[in-house]
């Protein structure tokens, strides 16, 4: 049997360099959900279509095929039998996939694909809803948050570090709007999973983070 990390929480609180150096050390295999819903952003916009416009979406889903692979351990999401990987991570996307994701054609078509790999795979898997809806009898369930300034520090310094400007208070804003979204949905909403081991990250480095999700890891072993 598979063995399965659920890693949900608010965007920019560090889940994807945590569970992608937690999925390293431990020998899983990192799904980054994320990317799956920005891949059908990214179809979404590249088609022109408004987030309100669910006739639209729901039409161009039965169309679209989402597949991941792996490439020196880092995952790839293949669109349309395109890579798109490194086209996902434009604000963009991610805003335009806080928006779709609400829509539940489209988480339905994510749900069996994510399944599928959490069964046939030991997994760390991050996203907003995985302890709670995608893979609910996970072995260990993290909630990973930060604060909200914390959070828009982040995300401010490593836009500087790859050269570009950045507006601090413009980005808090978003992550404002992005929390409201992902934690008020009709369906599957960002929410803590009652089990869940809750790591509030503001004050935390990546190691102490890690050495968390390691002692949870080891605990939930214990029980299998
Ligand atoms: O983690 P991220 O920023 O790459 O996610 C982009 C958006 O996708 C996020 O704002 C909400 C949505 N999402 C979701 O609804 N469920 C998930 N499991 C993962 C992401």
């Amino acid at each position: 049997m598979s063995f399965n990390i659920a890693i949900d929480g608010p965007a920019g609180a560090g889940k994807s360099t945590i569970a992608r150096a937690a999925a390293r050390s431990l020998g899983f295999l990192y799904v980054d959900t994320g990317a799956m819903y920005r891949a059908i952003a990214l179809h979404l916009l590249r088609n022109h279509v408004e987030a309100e416009n669910t006739d639209k979406i729901e039409g161009l889903l039965a169309d679209m095929t989402i597949r991941i692979a792996y490439s020196g351990g880092e995952q790839q999401i293949i669109l349309n039998g395109e890579n798109v990987t490194s086209q996902l991570r434009r604000e963009e996307v991610g805003n335009m996939a806080s928006k779709s994701s609400a829509i539940p054609k489209v988480r339905e078509k994510l749900l069996q694909l994510q399944r599928d790999i959490a069964r046939d795979n030991d997994v760390i898997m991050d996203g907003r809803d995985i302890g709670t809806y995608v893979l609910p009898n996970a072995d260990v369930k993290v909630y990973l948050t930060a604060s909200v300034e914390e959070r828009a520090n982040r995300r401010c310094l490593e836009l500087k570090e790859k050269g570009i400007d950045a507006d601090i208070e413009k980005i808090e804003q978003d992550i404002r709007t992005r929390d409201f979204q992902d934690m008020n949905r009709s369906i599957a909403p960002l929410k803590q999973a009652e089990d869940a081991v809750v790591i509030d990250s503001s004050r935390m480095s990546i190691p102490e983070v890690m050495d968390k999700i390691v002692d949870a890891f080891q605990e939930s072993l214990k029980l299998k």
